[in-house]
C-alpha cells in the first residue's frame, strides 16, 4: 500500500488518480481548490473513509500548503502527483500579451509544484522508493512546437521541465526520484472534446509509468507510451 497526495483532485485527471489508486487500496490524500463543489471527489471520500483524505488545497496557497503538512503530521508519503494545472487564457497570440495572467500561469504550473514538493520532502524522506510526479505537457517541449503559438501554456511548462530537472538533481542523493510526466492528450475539461484519449487510459499508462520507476528514468521526461519527448 502506498501513501500518495495528489493536487487538483476535482476534477479531470486528478480525480481519476484518486479513482484508480483507492481501487488498488492505497491511501490517498487528494487536494482540490473547492473539494465540496466535487461531489464526486466528495462521493469517494465517503466510499473509502479509511483510505481517502480529501483537503482544501489551492496549490498557490501558502496556508493551505502547510495545512497539507499539518494533516500528514511526519506521515511518509511515497508518491507526489503535483496534478493541478491550468491553460490559461485562450486564445493566447502574438500582439496581446495578458501579463497578468501569464504570471498567474506560471504560479500555479511553474512555481507551486516546488512548493509543494518543499511543503512534503520531509515526508518523501522518510517514504518507500519516494518519487515525485510533476504532471507537464508535450506543449512544453521546445523541440516540438511545431504550430506555435499558446505562449504563456507552453512557457509555463517548459520551464515546470527546468524546475523538474534541477529537482531530479537536487534530491536523487536522498533517494526521491523526480518524473516529468506527459498525459497524452485526454479527454478533460482541459482537453477538450476533440482529444485522443481518456482519463483512464492516461491515468493508467502514468501508473504503469511511476510503478517500474527507478533511477534511469529520474529527470526523464516521459511520454504516455513511455518514451522519452525531447526538450
Ligand atoms: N488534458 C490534457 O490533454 C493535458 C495534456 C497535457 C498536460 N495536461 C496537464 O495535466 C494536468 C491535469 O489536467 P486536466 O486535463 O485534468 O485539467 P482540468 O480538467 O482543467 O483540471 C485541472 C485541475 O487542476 C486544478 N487546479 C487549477 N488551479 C489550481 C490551484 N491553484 N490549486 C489547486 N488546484 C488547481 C483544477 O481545480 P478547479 O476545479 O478548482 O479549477 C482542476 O481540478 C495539468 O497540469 C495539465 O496541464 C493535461
Amino acid at each position: 500500500m502506498k501513501t500518495v497526495v495528489i493536487t487538483g483532485c476535482g476534477r479531470g485527471l486528478g480525480l481519476e488518480f484518486v479513482r484508480q489508486l483507492l481501487a488498488r487500496g492505497d491511501r490517498v490524500y487528494a487536494g482540490a481548490r473547492r473539494p465540496e463543489s466535487s461531489g464526486e471527489l466528495m462521493e469517494l471520500a465517503q466510499a473509502h473513509p479509511d483510505l481517502l483524505t480529501v483537503l482544501p488545497l489551492d496549490v498557490t496557497n501558502a496556508a493551505h500548503r502547510a495545512n497539507l503538512a499539518a494533516t500528514l503530521n511526519g506521515k511518509g508519503v511515497d508518491l507526489l502527483i503535483n496534478n493541478a494545472g491550468v491553460y490559461g487564457p485562450v486564445p493566447d497570440t502574438f500582439g496581446s500579451t495578458d501579463e497578468d495572467a501569464w504570471l498567474e500561469t506560471f504560479r500555479i504550473n511553474t512555481v507551486a509544484p516546488r512548493q509543494v514538493a518543499e511543503t512534503l520532502l520531509p515526508n518523501l524522506r522518510t517514504g518507500t522508493r519516494p518519487c515525485i510526479a510533476l504532471l507537464s505537457s508535450k506543449m512544453g517541449s521546445i523541440a516540438d512546437n511545431g504550430s506555435g503559438g499558446v505562449y504563456i501554456y507552453r512557457s509555463s511548462k517548459a520551464a515546470l521541465n527546468a524546475v523538474g530537472m534541477s529537482m531530479a538533481r537536487d534530491l536523487a542523493d536522498q533517494g526521491i526520484l523526480t518524473l516529468i510526466l506527459h498525459p497524452g492528450w485526454v479527454l478533460t475539461d482541459m482537453g477538450g472534446p476533440n482529444a485522443e484519449i481518456t482519463v483512464t487510459e492516461s491515468v493508467t499508462s502514468m501508473l504503469r509509468t511511476l510503478d517500474k520507476a527507478s533511477d534511469a528514468d529520474n529527470g526523464r521526461f516521459i511520454d504516455i507510451d513511455g518514451s522519452t519527448i525531447p526538450w
